[in-house]
Order: structure tokens, then C-alpha cells, then sequence
């Protein structure tokens, strides 16, 4: 399969952190262009392209900046998104980190296209390292005039300004992202208004993930409709995908769009470890995990993961093979989810909790089959109820994981002991007997 690599082509050149080396290797090749366009322009490329927001939740880059109102008199601002804290997740990092002037290129490119004048980057506060990098590539931009007045005489100013998080989740969300940078508790706000009308200090503020904005040098200098022709109709382009769990050599790739993920994994992460595959957790762990079955004929795209009721989220796969506990895997992330939840919304606040104390009576062989099926029913009555999607972050995996692996739910359940005659009795009202 030919094609060029967008994100990761510098990956290997060694110190290309360094403004020296990466001018050597074409950063910063695409701004000459992007000044001879108007910030329409870019965005309508960048439209063209149908590139996705990679931060999980794919939404059509530029139909969201498009979003920002166009009379607007207030500043506009641009908020990257470096959280990367949905597990299961790890590639943003390798941008920060190997190539930080492509994701600084990125950023004027796309704080030019929506007109801002003000860019912020939220790193999530354990990064230390790709943080300390980003914070000297980008001085040794500013000093050669990439960011700050006049940008190579250009005329557009931007200034850069990183962020760092303190650990917690939930300031990945987009408004949770907006109130840390403006110093309050990360705790997401309630839409409408979006941040692309209402956002950063109320103004109109746009929110995109590392990989996003890093793919934007290339569709500047290539033009939307090349990007489009990458991957498939619906999955323009590539993508970083990464690989932990049961496999041989856990890692990240870019690649298109559109390879059959058993595929992508026997080629690249050398096949499942330690047994046969049982199960597949595709975009970070928000995602609804599919069965070794599934994955026969899926895909990675966001139609194929779509047709197979998950999504792609993140691209970080999770892998589990036949020897997995999928209880003790669901208990690891219910106890995450209810650690993270902001405590704003009741189904979400409390029905992290319940989930996470019912896996723990599962798991203790306390609990009984009607459990089972109420773990189900406080995951559906936390959809969709809440500010943000935490709660359906967590709902969905728990739903997945129950009704795809209940056998490995019911070994954990201690046989009813109800007296003979209550038996008779539920038997002749056609009642269950646990
Ligand atoms: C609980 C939660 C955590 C999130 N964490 C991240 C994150 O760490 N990084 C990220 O890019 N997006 C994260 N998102 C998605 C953001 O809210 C937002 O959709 C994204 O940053 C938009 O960028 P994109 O359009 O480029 O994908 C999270 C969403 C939720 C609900
Ligand atoms: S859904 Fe959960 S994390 Fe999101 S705002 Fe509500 S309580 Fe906070």
C-alpha cells in the first residue's frame, strides 16, 4: 500500500525537535502558501478534505469552524486539545514529542484559517516531557519569527500559549478544557452555547485534538480534494493508530483509512499474545468493545466501526485475548470512570459509583443474576442525561461488555438459596427463580 505519511514523517529523523533539524526536513514549508490564501480559503480546503476531528469524536473540522459567527468583533481563540488521558490512548504524545514545529505549523495554519489571533495548548499535566519540548520548540519558533507579530511579513500575528493541566480526564472535554485554561474547576458547561459561538473567556472558541490540527500543513499544501482521496469516502486520510493489551508488539502506526483490522493487527502489533483474540476494544476505552467474531469483517474506518454499533474514538485499540477476565477488565474502567466524573450530573456522579460497586460485589461473588441485568439498566438511564459524555463513556462499555460476554459475568454468580416451597411458588407464577 503506497502512501505518504502525514503526521509521522519525521518520527525517525533523529532531534527533530530542534527548529534547525526540522527546517532541514520541510517544517514550516506549508505557511508560504497558506499567507498567499484568505482564511476562507483554508477553511473550505480543509472542508473539502472531510478531515474528521481525531479527538474522538470526528466531527468534520471544517464544518466546526465554520460554526465561529462571522460578524463576530469579539477575539477568536483556538484551544489544542493535548489532554490525551482516554485510555488506551498514546499518540499525540509522539507528536509533541518528535516533531513538536509539525503541531506548531499546525496551529498557524489553523488559527489563520478561523482568524485568531490567540492559541492555546491544554497538555495534560503528567506529560512532563513532551511538555518541557513543546516549550522550547516553541520558543526557538518565536525566535525565528514563526509565532509573535507578523509572521514571516505576513501581516497576521498569533501568539502561543501552552497550558498545563493538572490529571484530571475530564479537562479532555472540550468545555471542561475551556474553564481549567480559565483557571476554575474542570467541570464541562452545558451546550448550547457551543464553544464555537460562546467558548474561551465567552468568546468564539474552536477546540481540536493534537492529530487534527497537525494534519492541516498538509492539506494546505496539498489541497482538500488530495486529502480526500486518502482512506476511504467517509475516513479521509490517515490516521495514528495505536495498539496495547494482548498483542506481540504493542505500538502505533499512521496509516489510511480502511485496512481490515485483523489485518492491521497480525501486520503490524505481530498478532494476538498469549492466545486467540476474545475481544477488541477499538478507539480508547469510551468505545464499545466487539467480539472476536465482530472483527472479522471490520474495518478501520469510522463507517466499518459505525455498521458494528462502536465507534473509532481515538484510534487507540485495546486488545484482549481468551484468557481475559472481562469482568475484572469492565471493573478497571468502571473504577476509572467513577474516579473521573466531574460530579455535576446525578446519573453520571452516582452511576459511575453503583457501577463500579456492583462489579465490586460481582467480582466478591456476592451479587445475583438480577444484577447482571441492573447493571444494564443504570447504564441506560445514565445516556444521555448528563452535561457532558462521560456517563455514556462509561455506559457503553459496561453494555457492551455485559451483553457480549455475560457468560463471564454469570461464573460469578453465587447460586440462590430460597427455601422449596418459594421455588414452587415462582414456578407456578412463571417467575424467575434468582
Ligand atoms: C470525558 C471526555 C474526555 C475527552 N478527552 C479528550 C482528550 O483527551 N483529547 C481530545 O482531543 N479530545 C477529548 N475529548 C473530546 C473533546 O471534547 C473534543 O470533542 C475534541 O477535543 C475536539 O477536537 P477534534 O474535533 O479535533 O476531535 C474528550 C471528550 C470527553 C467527553
Ligand atoms: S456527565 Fe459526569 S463528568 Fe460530565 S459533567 Fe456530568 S458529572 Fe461531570
Amino acid at each position: 500500500m503506497e502512501f505518504e505519511l502525514q503526521l509521522t514523517k519525521r518520527f525517525h529523523i533523529p532531534n527533530c525537535n530542534k527548529l534547525e533539524v526540522a527546517l532541514q526536513h520541510g517544517a514550516y514549508s506549508s505557511l508560504q502558501k497558506l499567507f498567499s490564501m484568505k482564511p476562507e480559503e483554508v477553511v473550505e480546503e480543509v472542508k473539502k478534505s472531510n478531515l474528521k476531528g481525531r479527538g474522538g469524536a470526528a466531527f468534520p473540522t471544517g464544518v466546526k469552524w465554520g460554526f465561529i459567527p462571522k460578524d463576530t468583533e469579539k477575539p477568536i481563540y483556538l484551544c489544542v486539545n493535548a489532554d490525551e488521558s482516554e485510555p488506551g490512548t498514546f499518540t499525540d504524545r509522539y507528536i509533541m514529542e518528535y516533531d513538536p514545529h509539525l503541531l506548531i505549523e499546525g496551529i498557524i495554519c489553523s488559527a489563520y484559517a478561523i482568524k485568531s489571533h490567540t492559541a492555546y495548548i491544554y497538555i495534560r499535566g503528567e506529560y512532563v516531557k513532551q511538555y518541557k519540548i513543546l516549550n522550547e520548540a516553541l520558543k526557538e519558533a518565536r525566535q525565528a519569527g514563526y509565532i509573535g507579530k507578523n509572521i514571516l511579513g505576513s501581516g497576521y500575528d498569533l501568539e502561543v500559549w501552552i497550558h498545563r493541566g493538572a490529571g484530571a480526564y475530564i479537562c479532555g472535554e472540550e468545555t471542561g478544557l475551556i474553564e481549567s485554561i480559565e483557571g476554575k474547576k474542570g467541570q464541562p458547561r452545558i451546550k448550547p452555547p457551543f464553544p464555537a459561538v460562546e467558548g474561551l473567556f465567552g468568546c468564539p472558541t474552536i477546540v481540536n485534538n493534537v492529530k487534527t490540527v497537525s494534519h492541516v500543513p498538509w492539506i494546505v499544501e496539498h489541497g482538500g480534494e488530495a486529502f480526500a482521496k486518502i482512506g476511504t469516502k467517509e475516513s479521509t486520510g490517515t490516521n495514528i493508530f495505536g495498539v496495547s493489551g494482548h498483542v506481540n508488539q504493542p505500538g502505533y502506526w499512521e496509516l489510511p483509512f480502511g485496512m481490515h483490522v485483523l489485518e492491521f493487527l497480525e501486520k503490524y502489533a505481530k498478532g494476538v499474545k498469549g492466545g486467540k483474540l476474545k475481544a477488541l476494544i477499538p478507539g480508547g476505552s469510551s468505545t464499545p468493545v466487539l467480539t472476536a467474531k465482530e472483527c472479522e469483517d471490520l474495518y478501520l474506518s469510522y463507517e466499518s466501526m459505525r455498521e458494528h454499533g462502536t465507534f473509532l474514538g481515538t484510534g487507540g485499540m485495546i486488545v484482549m485475548n481468551e484468557h481475559t477476565d472481562m469482568v475484572k477488565a469492565l471493573k478497571t474502567l468502571t473504577r476509572f470512570y467513577s474516579e473521573e466524573s466531574c460530579g455535576q450530573c446525578t446519573p453520571c456522579r452516582e452511576g459511575t459509583s453503583w457501577l463500579d460497586r456492583l462489579l465490586n460485589r460481582i467480582l466478591a461473588g456476592e451479587a445475583t443474576m438480577k444484577e447482571l441485568d441492573l447493571l444494564i439498566e443504570i447504564a441506560d438511564n445514565m445516556e444521555g442525561r448528563t452535561i457532558c459524555a462521560l456517563a455514556a463513556a462509561c455506559a457503553m462499555p459496561v453494555r457492551s461488555f455485559v451483553t457480549k460476554f455475560r457468560a463471564d459475568f454469570e461464573k460469578y454468580i453465587k447460586p440462590v438459596s430460597i427455601p422449596v416451597h418459594k421455588v414452587a411458588e415462582k414456578i407456578l407464577k412463571h417467575e424467575p427463580i434468582a
